[in-house]
């Protein structure tokens, strides 16, 4: 077990109360997350950003909302690298799109990740996800080339049936480029988060917790 992982999932669940609309973030710390809430008996109604986190759901007793019906009023997601504006590289579990979808219409993102998760810069220990059409991917994947250092396809279909590329290298102006690269046609999400983040709920390797 992953205790920084855990610690983190738990504790966010402290701002989770009976009637909330929440959005349910996809991974191995938000896993925590759901488990506590189900252990809990919490009376939620979850808006998941995958069919992992439904079946999840599923499993833990979770009422599961359509996100064309409700606002969250959180949404409890996990990230892949956090830097010290709170930007954040996401989709390492694939579901970026449907992640970034409901916890940029939630009224607060809070994150839960271990304290190896928190970077100086985006890229620095971790790849930038982008979710791109079967259609054109080969045509995207050469146009990621030219900004950054490596990109690979990743062996891996979205929930919405599209593929991955990975990209690699250090990040510079990380809200500029979320915007460029979804201006590529055939990109359908990328994985930078710089919008709405609020609370980030670092768990340490001891079980601790730290909220910044
Ligand atoms: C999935 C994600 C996850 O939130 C991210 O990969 C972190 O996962 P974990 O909590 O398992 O480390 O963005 O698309």
């Amino acid at each position: 077990m992953d205790l920084a992982k855990k610690a983190a999932g738990e504790k966010a669940v402290e701002f989770i109360k009976d009637g909330m609309i929440v959005g349910l973030g996809t991974g191995s710390t938000v896993f925590y997350t759901l488990k506590r809430i189900g252990d809990l008996g919490l009376d939620i109604i979850g808006i998941c950003t995958s069919v992992d986190t439904e079946n999840k759901c599923k499993e833990f007793g979770i009422k599961i909302g359509d996100i064309n019906e409700y606002v969250p009023e959180i949404a409890i997601d996990g990230a892949d690298e956090v830097d010290p504006n709170k930007n954040l590289i996401k989709g390492g579990g694939g579901a970026l799109t449907r992640e970034k979808i409901v916890d940029y219409r939630a009224k607060e993102l809070v994150v839960v990740v271990g304290e190896n998760k928190l970077v100086d810069y985006l890229g620095q220990r971790f790849y930038l996800p982008v979710e791109v059409l079967p259609f054109c991917w080969k045509r995207v994947k050469s146009e990621l080339e030219q900004m950054f250092e490596k990109v690979v396809k990743r062996d891996f279909v979205t929930d919405n049936k599209n593929y991955i590329l990975d990209c690699y290298g250090r990040i510079e102006g990380p809200k500029t480029l979320e915007r460029e690269l979804n201006n590529i046609p055939g990109v359908v999400e990328n994985g930078l988060f710089t919008k709405n983040t609020g609370r980030v709920v670092v768990g340490k390797d001891n079980g601790e917790v730290e909220i910044i």
